[in-house]
């Protein structure tokens, strides 16, 4: 069983959750994921590691609370416990010097997107940070990436923060600030990740994204977690996660991981009017 150390909502409807897998923590690489179960019988479902601590021994995790697996989730207790911890799974993002690299986070993926700063930031490049939300209050660690980032650059849908707009917006940003990076890395929903990858195809910047298929094993034998990169068939779980952004095949990844929304989703929603209607009743 792995005991969980803390559990949280981070910002509206994203949570935090760390746990004790001292196994994991020793191994764990940034861009790599855990397979989570919150109870025996459960969903199986993958999530990014955003930070670790090998000392400790634990691991973090950031996700949003959409459907009825990640609700459980959300709902754990410290000193409560879970019984699947699997990883570090999959290839650790590719680290190496390339001069300037803007790293794009959204959603979860601004958790996830932490560590992979933070280590291109150690080996010597320069780092440019932007984060993408609907409203500035959907923000958080804004403090851990200014630590490890040479400029931060927020975008907001309502302009509460940083320039207005979404990723769309890259190319006069960038003039904005007067920069050109090598590579860009973008973490996060896929639509942030087709947007940008579409937004820098044009500039010719390399882009590579951490893609989020729905996976069952995590371990390359159940082939739910096939993408299409380029003419190729590959396992996001054990050939990725992070793959080259303008060879994806977006349209079928975005169709893919519909295919349990109904399962998933419409539970959450039943359960939820129950509660309100039960509720209503008592009062
Ligand atoms: Fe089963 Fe990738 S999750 S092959």
């Amino acid at each position: 069983m792995f005991k969980v150390v803390a559990s949280r909502m981070i910002v509206p409807n994203m949570h935090l959750l760390t746990l004790e897998a001292p196994n994991v923590a020793r191994e764990a690489q940034p861009g790599q994921f855990v397979i989570l179960r919150a109870e025996e019988e459960g969903e199986r479902i993958p999530l990014s590691i955003a930070d670790w601590d090998k000392d400790l021994g634990t691991i973090t995790v950031i996700f949003m609370n959409i459907g009825s697996t990640t609700n459980r989730l959300a709902a754990l207790q410290r000193e409560t416990s879970i019984p699947t911890v699997v990883g570090p799974l999959g290839n650790a993002t590719e680290i190496e010097k390339y001069g300037t690299v803007l790293c794009v986070g959204g959603c979860y993926g601004i958790g996830s997107m932490f560590p992979i700063a933070r280590a291109l930031k150690e080996k010597g490049n320069r780092v440019i940070t932007l984060v993408e939300g609907r409203s500035s209050y959907l923000f958080y660690w804004e403090e851990r990436l200014k630590a490890v980032s040479d400029k931060a650059i927020q975008i907001t849908r309502d302009g509460t923060k940083g320039y207005q707009g979404h990723i769309s917006r890259l190319p006069d940003i960038l003039k904005d600030i007067d920069e050109k990076p090598d590579r860009v890395i973008i973490n996060g929903c896929t639509f942030l990740m087709k947007r940008g990858s579409d937004v820098t195809r044009p500039m010719e910047i390399d882009t590579w994204v951490s893609l989020n298929p729905i996976m069952i094993d995590g371990t390359g034998m159940c082939g739910v977690c096939r993408v299409s990169i380029g003419e190729e068939t590959k396992f996001a779980c054990v050939d990725g996660p992070d793959f080259d952004g303008h060879q994806v095949n977006w349209d079928e990844l975005l169709q893919r991981r519909k295919t349990y929304m109904r399962e998933e989703v419409v539970p959450l929603r039943t359960s939820r009017c129950e509660e309100h209607r039960l509720r209503a009743q008592e009062k």
